[in-house]
């Protein structure tokens, strides 16, 4: 039996590229009656970018109403949020502890906004210890995410296994399950699809704006009879996403011989997602609508989760000298 473990920061309403790339994967193998799963919100790492106390509680809300919409069963999973389990806190500072500075400042998460240093608060240079917390103290094996999280596994393994090395056999090293096929959903300028890009497609928030979002992906300016080539372009590249094998040659064969034009292909890929995720766009909407319900499920969930923390928690300290 594997332990799965994954989390998603509550950053805003989750896009195609996190349903795709991260939410759908994840509860697959959730379904899978050979693995234990732990599904969370990871709405402490949230704070590094967000200070306004409703936005951060609209976010998880929609976070954990796009979860449920996608399928997640509450009976198989232990769902919970990241800020209820106060035991994450506590051993990422263990981890901090074992894990050397200078390997820190090498991290993408810090890299990529360490030219704006001034806004980077010490939450984000520390962001990866967090996320390997939310992973060590689960004893997870495989943890799903996709391409761009790597290094934060490598991390979590490299921390896990200096605090093993130096105080003997404590933490389970987890490894990295990246999504094949599906690694990086691009966004509407043809980069990957990010909420910090302002580049995302969303199927939660209403059949015009994602048809705006849509309408806007960046193509070439072939016209509607010119031969186009559909892997060079992100329409036809989102479209193979969600469609299938039957749907995806006939449009390939439009574009190669010239018979349909951009405007066109972006309706069909419009209609294609909202066929595709009619079920779930209604479940979203009735969880938005059923708040309580959401609460409650997440309360559970984080009660069965501070369970297995505080047993993890416990090892660990007793191994460094604390009481447990
Ligand atoms: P964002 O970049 O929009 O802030 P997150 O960092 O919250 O997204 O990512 C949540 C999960 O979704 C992670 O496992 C991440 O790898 C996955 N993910 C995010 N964007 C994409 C994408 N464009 N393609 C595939 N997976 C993605
Ligand atoms: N950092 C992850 C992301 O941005 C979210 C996350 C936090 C996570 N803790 C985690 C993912 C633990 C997997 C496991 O996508």
């Amino acid at each position: 039996m594997a332990r799965i473990l994954t989390g998603v920061q509550s950053t805003g309403i989750p896009h195609l590229g996190n349903m795709l790339g991260a939410i759908i994967p994840a509860i697959q193998m959730a379904e899978n009656s050979n693995n234990e799963s732990y599904l969370f919100i990871a709405d402490l790492h949230s704070l590094t970018q967000i200070k306004d106390p409703k936005e951060l509680k609209y976010n998880t809300l929609t976070t954990a109403a796009a979860w449920l919409a996608c399928g997640l069963d509450t009976s198989k999973t232990v769902f919970y949020r990241q800020s209820d389990v106060c035991q994450t806190t506590e051993l990422s500072w263990y981890l901090q502890c074992f894990f050397p500075y200078q390997r820190l400042t090498l991290a993408h998460s810090f890299k990529d906004k360490s030219n704006t240093v001034e806004q980077v608060n010490s939450g984000l240079f520390n962001y990866p210890l967090l996320m390997a917390a939310d992973i060590l103290l689960y004893d997870a094996d495989i943890v799903p995410v996709g391409k761009d999280q790597i290094q934060h596994i490598e991390i979590t393994r490299d921390v896990a296994n200096r605090l093993n090395h130096q105080m003997g056999s404590t933490l389970i090293i987890p490894e990295a399950r990246v999504v094949k096929d599906k690694q990086i959903v691009p966004g509407i300028d043809g980069q990957k699809m990010s909420k910090s890009k302002k580049n995302i497609i969303s199927v939660f928030e209403g059949t015009k704006t994602l048809q705006k979002q849509i309408m806007s992906i960046k193509t070439d300016s072939k016209g509607v009879n010119e031969p186009k080539d559909p892997d060079n372009c992100t329409v036809f590249n989102l479209y193979s996403l969600v469609e299938n094998q039957k749907e995806i040659e006939a449009l390939k064969t439009q574009y190669i011989s010239g018979s349909i034009g951009y405007g066109d292909a972006k309706k069909l890929l419009s209609q294609s997602l909202l066929k595709k995720f009619r079920k779930q766009i209604n479940r979203f909407h009735y969880f938005m609508n059923h708040q309580e319900e959401v609460e409650s499920l997440l309360q559970q969930g984080s009660s069965k989760a501070r369970k297995v923390a505080n047993k993890t928690l416990g090892r660990v300290r007793q191994k460094l000298g604390y009481s447990s």
